[in-house]
């Protein structure tokens, strides 16, 4: 008979655990380093009962240092994390503000009362957009080498590995090239290198380089290119050498006839 009641306790215990269906999620299907990220406890009445006379606490714990995080609305690092709450729906959320990696492959654990609910923070690196900075390394415009204007720039720490194109005046022009310098588990420096074309028709206007990042285009590169400047000048060196070999050319062709004509005079003097 007390067999019977330890069974049938057990058999309610086992129930009453695999009832608890409560469980958080990541709602971002992308995330973004550096901007928000939501968590969202979901939960049944069983898990959390709010119309008891003094509801159960709700919170968060978890993070790089597993601590708490907030509870019933209040959060000890408020310009790192905020709850969110609904007066209409059990579930509640977390707001975690900058997110980074470092938020990442942490322990994470929403409650209510003595439900807990655990999971990690994980995400596929292919799901995450970053940029964390960019740097000009070369803008070449005294060296053009092969009529080509070397532009180089480094971006740090993006994600995906964007494609992108240089515009003149607004017009598509040509496609950069984009070499992965470093690789990490989130992200990659990438160096990109565009070399601007000098012709006669397209030396001056607007150059803008273009990087594609999921949702947006970013410009890496805009300023007003006039590299015309540089080619009339290497235009003028060549007139002016040209004028003066043939000054040089003029001078030596009277040097060899007023020799000649010496020459000639000699020679008649001699024939007199
Ligand atoms: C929630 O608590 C109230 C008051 O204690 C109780 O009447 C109600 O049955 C509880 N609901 C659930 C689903 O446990
Ligand atoms: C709050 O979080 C920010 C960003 O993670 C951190 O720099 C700061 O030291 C934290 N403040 C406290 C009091 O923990
Ligand atoms: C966001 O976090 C990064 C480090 O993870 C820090 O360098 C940056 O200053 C933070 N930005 C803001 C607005 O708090
Ligand atoms: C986070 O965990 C995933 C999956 O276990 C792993 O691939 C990744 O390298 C980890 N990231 C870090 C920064 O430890
Ligand atoms: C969460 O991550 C920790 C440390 O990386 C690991 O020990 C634990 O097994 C993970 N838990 C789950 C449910 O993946
Ligand atoms: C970049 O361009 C290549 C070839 O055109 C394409 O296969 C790839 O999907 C593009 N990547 C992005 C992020 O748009
Ligand atoms: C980004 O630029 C590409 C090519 O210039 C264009 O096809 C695409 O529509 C742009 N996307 C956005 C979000 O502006």
């Amino acid at each position: 008979m007390n067999r019977m009641l330890v069974h049938v306790v057990m058999i309610v215990l086992v129930a009453g655990k695999a009832s608890t269906s409560g469980t958080w999620k990541l709602t971002n299907t992308r995330v973004t380093f550096g901007k928000d990220v939501y968590l969202m406890c979901l939960l049944d009445e069983v898990e959390c009962n709010t119309s008891k006379q003094e509801p159960d606490p709700r919170g968060w714990t978890g993070g790089p240092q597993y601590q708490l995080l907030c509870m019933d609305g209040d959060c000890r690092n408020s310009s790192k994390y905020e709850m969110i709450t609904q007066s209409t729906s059990l579930n509640f959320g977390l707001l975690i503000h900058n997110f980074s990696e470092s938020d990442l492959n942490h322990s994470y654990t929403c409650s209510c009362g003595f439900n807990d609910f655990h999971g990690n923070l994980s995400i596929e690196p292919k799901q995450v957009i970053s940029l964390q900075s960019i740097t000009k390394t070369i803008k070449d415009k005294n060296n053009i080498n092969n009529d080509n204007m070397a532009i180089e720039i480094m971006l740090h720490k993006v994600n995906p590995v964007p494609n992108c194109s240089a515009l003149l005046k607004g017009r598509f022009i040509n496609d950069a090239t984009v070499t992965v310098m470093k690789w990490y588990t989130y992200y990659n420096d990438v160096k990109v290198i565009y070399n601007f074309p000098v012709d006669s028709v397209a030396c001056e206007g607007r150059l803008q380089i273009l990087c594609n990042l999921v949702y947006t285009n970013v410009s890496i590169f805009d300023e007003y290119i006039d590299i015309c400047q540089e080619n009339n000048e290497s235009l003028r060196t060549i007139i002016l050498l040209a004028i003066g070999c043939c000054v040089f050319v003029m001078i030596l062709l009277i040097c060899i006839y007023l020799v000649k004509r010496n020459d000639t005079m000699y020679h008649l003097a001699d024939n007199v």
